[in-house]
């Protein structure tokens, strides 16, 4: 083996990040590690602990040939050459920029597990999305002392759950930066090795590792401003009668502003967007700019009022009361091929319409395991149906909340026959036929879009 690699955290970023360089790097020994026992479990059984489309398949292929996985992190720290860090950074819950900041705690304490264990020099590779200016910190505790040296890289991970294999295979840009020093160089160049196994060398680029920093932050910024502002467009054309579709087509088309990422719906969710926005607004506060903190902050207040929006909207149209009524949700993960739920805006709505006394059933094809942790202290105004027919049973109204392609397949003259009358379905994600809904029975209510009532 050429290279040892290891890669501390197997989560939604490290387990598929790892699979796909060990296919692609036979002659490289990767091993994952992580805390959580059942998790590596998971892994070592060949069958990944979270679902990505293609993952499966890759794991099969390189499991025990050049991938491996372990819950001693500490063992495998000697070995490697790189390490790679995508441990959990979440926002801050407690203290000081609480609700903004990240939480760096699982972070320091795996640089202080690198540093306890490593006897010869490393590369570290920060991958989890980290607050501009982690990686000086980390070298700073990394390299105090003496003894050891270590670099420390900033490779931020681009990827989007649910297309995380094709996003690893054929990535838009990798981004490598480093220290502009001869060890930085060198650290940044065997890096750029690694990746040129599969990547086009044109599409590796490399910079100072605060502006890589940066650069995760911004991009997650540029892409969550554009689902906002296309959501608050939403808001105008449901008062004007314009349709938001069109509009986006319309804009879109614009080849300086392009066609992705102008899908209205209920709001983003995910792992990122939120978390990465309050990052960018800590940092903005922090450095004595608050009208660019407040300019970011507010990407993030359109997508909770969106979400409120499409509540309120549901309350209207059932007559100003849903109190009783059984109100299928169909879709909890927070966007399709994902069974992921982190700051699904699901989650919020069905919060909003338990406190409005409402009997919800949810459907997911991949996430109801979630739903049931996330809605817990809910109890039994929440129930979780695996069949969708028998989850609109006795239904006043479907919320359509992730656009999950089975939820365009189902046959909804069926479902409403087996619906309470005037039956409506909410389309939180603009993704059902509206006109053949409308002509079977169905009051048709769509993100900005004119509402279809008999
Ligand atoms: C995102 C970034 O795309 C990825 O590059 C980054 O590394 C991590 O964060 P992810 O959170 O997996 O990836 O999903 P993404 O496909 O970006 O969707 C995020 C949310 O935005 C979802 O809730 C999705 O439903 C919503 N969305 C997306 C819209 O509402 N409208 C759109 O047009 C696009
Ligand atoms: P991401 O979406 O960034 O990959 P996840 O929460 O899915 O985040 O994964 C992060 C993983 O890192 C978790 O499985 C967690 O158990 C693991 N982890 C956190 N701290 C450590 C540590 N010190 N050693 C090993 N694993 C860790």
């Amino acid at each position: 083996m050429k290279k040892n690699i290891l890669c501390i955290g197997a989560g939604y970023v490290g387990g598929p990040t790892m699979a796909v360089m060990a296919d692609r790097c036979p002659e490289c020994r990767i091993r994952v590690a992580d805390l959580n026992a059942a998790r590596i479990r998971a892994w070592q059984s060949g069958e990944p602990p979270i679902y990505e489309p293609g993952l499966k398949e890759i794991v099969a292929r390189t499991l025990n040939r050049n991938l491996f996985f372990t819950a001693d992190a500490d063992a495998a720290i000697e070995e490697a050459e790189i390490i790679f860090v995508s441990v959990n950074t979440p926002t801050k819950t407690f203290g000081e920029g609480a609700g903004r900041a990240a939480d760096l705690q699982y972070w320091e304490k795996t640089a202080r597990q690198i540093k306890a264990h490593a006897r010869t020099p490393k590369i570290v590779v920060e991958k989890s999305t980290v607050p501009v200016r982690t990686a000086e910190a980390m070298e700073y505790i990394l390299n105090a002392g003496g003894g050891v040296r270590f670099e420390v890289l900033s490779n931020p991970e681009f990827l989007a759950e649910g297309t995380a294999i094709e996003d690893l295979l054929h990535p838009d840009r990798v981004l490598i930066g480093g220290r502009d020093t001869p060890e930085g160089r060198a650290a940044v160049a065997e890096l750029v090795e690694l990746y040129a196994h599969w990547v086009p060398r044109e599409r590796i680029l490399t910079a100072g590792v605060w502006s890589s920093e940066l650069s995760k932050l911004a991009a997650n910024a540029f892409l969550a401003q554009r689902i906002s502002s296309i959501n608050a467009l939403s808001a105008i054309c449901e008062t004007t009668g314009a349709d938001v579709a069109e509009v986006a087509r319309a804009v879109g088309m614009d080849s300086r502003i392009g066609p992705r990422f102008l899908k209205a719906g209920v709001g983003f969710g995910g792992s990122c967007f939120k978390k990465d926005l309050l990052n960018l607004v800590y940092l903005c506060e922090s450095n004595g700019l608050p009208e660019a903190a407040h300019y970011w902050r507010q990407v993030v207040e359109m997508n909770e009022y969106q979400r409120r929006r499409f509540v309120r909207g549901m309350l209207a149209h059932m007559f100003n009361t849903v109190v009783d009524k059984r109100i299928a949700v169909f879709g909890f993960a927070f966007k399709a091929d994902t069974g992921d739920t982190r700051e699904s805006p699901a989650i919020h709505i069905c919060r909003q319409l338990a406190e409005e006394r409402a009997k919800l059933v949810v459907h997911d094809p991949k996430a109801l395991e979630n739903a049931r942790i996330d809605l817990a202290d809910l109890g039994d105004a929440v129930r979780y149906e695996p069949d969708p027919y028998r989850a609109a049973e006795g239904a006043h109204a479907i919320a359509l909340l992730t656009d999950w392609a089975l939820y365009r397949e189902l046959d909804y003259r069926r479902i409403y026959e087996a619906m309470v009358k005037p039956a409506c379905i909410f389309d939180g994600r603009n993704a059902l036929d509206h006109g053949a809904l409308f002509e079977i029975g169905f009051n048709v209510y769509a993100i900005g879009k004119p509402p279809r009532a008999h």
